[in-house]
């Protein structure tokens, strides 16, 4: 086997617990790979002002594809409140690094599988298998925000009236804006995306998930691709569905969707509310995919009160190996690890705190790891 160089980042919080439980996994594997750590995240901010450091990015540039642990991202006031005083006048902005990684390597796919493991006593019901296509590097993330807004900006919003009202903003911190901004080859590429999977995987459906009765100039642009593209793929039925319904018909009838694909916002939630229905944030591995490069990723946040106990489930983590797994083409490994999970989970007798049961994620991963043995030998 080829040996692999991972760019590997560890994170805030949990994702410092996890990572080394998940090179537990690939060593056991027998998986051949270089694991070159790389600083990212909340702490750099606080420290020194960048949470992404050069070198971190030019070490992921050498890579075969990266691992994020995790990271903690806070609102503008606490960011900056957080910041060493010797920071705090050099105008310096947070802006989360895992979402400036997707923007710099182009990681247009955002990947979120949620299926529900037999014996996972937290499925909201059996036999669910959703892949959330969530657009990953614009839409609502798109980074174009302003406050205060530009004069230029400001005399287009007022003068803007063909939906509702015309804005008569009397003063200039009145306004804050955060743009959608939606083009057509990204479109193009997510929902692509998701029809090739649908087709691949034998799903027989792709359900674009977006509000273009509300937001009509992004949500037609997007479903008149899919439109188009949806052509292409006689074979799979293609339904759009607005994002509040969706709420409540993900709750509902689950079982009734196969692949979803969204702009990145509402691709964010419901790929949290998708978690849920399969036991949740712990059952949720993702992978950003862009051309030839990858950065896989758990769902899940930082949880600092969380790390150092133990307690957090490392299932999210080992299905982003997975992903990882099998975007490097190891699909035998894959399907190892896959299988040793599935089979840990069946057994309901080993599992962390979120599953009902009382095991440490170091006696979970341990017991992972003997399946795993068991299939390779
Ligand atoms: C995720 C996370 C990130 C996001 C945060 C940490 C910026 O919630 O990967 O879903 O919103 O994309
Ligand atoms: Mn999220």
């Amino acid at each position: 086997m080829h040996r692999y160089r991972i760019a590997w980042m560890p994170g805030d919080g949990v994702g410092n617990e996890l990572l080394p439980l998940g090179i537990k996994i690939l060593n056991t594997l027998k998986f051949k790979a270089d694991y070159i750590h790389c600083d990212i995240g909340w702490e750099k901010w606080k420290n020194e002002g960048n949470p992404l450091p050069d070198k971190t990015i030019s070490e992921l540039k050498k890579a075969d594809c990266g691992f994020l642990g995790a990271i903690t991202s806070k609102p503008k006031e606490e960011a900056l409140k957080a910041l060493k005083p010797e920071f705090k006048d050099k105008n310096l902005e947070y802006r989360s690094p895992i979402l400036q990684l997707r923007q710099k390597f182009n990681l247009h796919t955002n990947f979120r599988p949620c299926t529900s493991f037999v014996g996972n006593k937290n499925n909201h019901k059996e036999d669910i298998d959703l892949a959330i296509f969530r657009e990953n590097s614009e839409g609502m993330y798109s980074g174009v925000e302003f406050y205060p807004i530009p004069s230029s900006v400001f005399d287009a919003i007022e003068n803007q009236n063909k939906n509702m009202r015309k804005f008569r903003i009397e003063k200039s911190d009145d306004i804050a804006l955060s743009a959608r901004i939606i083009t057509k080859t990204a479109c193009k590429s997510i929902i692509q995306k998701a029809f090739e999977f649908a087709l691949l995987n034998n799903r027989s459906s792709v359900t674009l998930v977006d509000k273009p009765n509300v937001l009509r100039e992004t949500g037609s642009l997007f479903r008149q691709v899919a439109l188009d593209i949806s052509k292409n793929f006689p074979t799979i039925k293609f339904q759009e569905v607005n994002i509040d319904a969706m709420c409540m018909w993900l709750i509902k009838n689950p079982n009734d969707f196969q692949v979803i694909v969204a702009e990145n916002l509402f691709g964010d939630i419901l790929s949290d509310l998708s978690a849920q229905l399969v036991g949740g944030l712990g059952f949720a591995g993702s992978a950003n995919l862009g051309d030839n490069f990858a950065i896989f990723e758990p769902c899940h946040g930082s949880a600092p009160k969380y790390y150092g106990m133990n307690k957090v489930n490392p299932i999210a983590t080992f299905l982003s190996i997975k992903l990882m797994l099998d975007w490097l083409g190891e699909k035998f490994l894959s399907d190892v690890l896959f299988n040793s999970i599935q089979m840990v989970v069946k057994e309901e007798k080993i599992g962390t705190y979120d599953m009902g049961l009382k095991n440490s994620n170091i006696e979970l991963t341990d017991e992972i790891c003997k399946k795993i043995k068991i299939r390779l030998n």
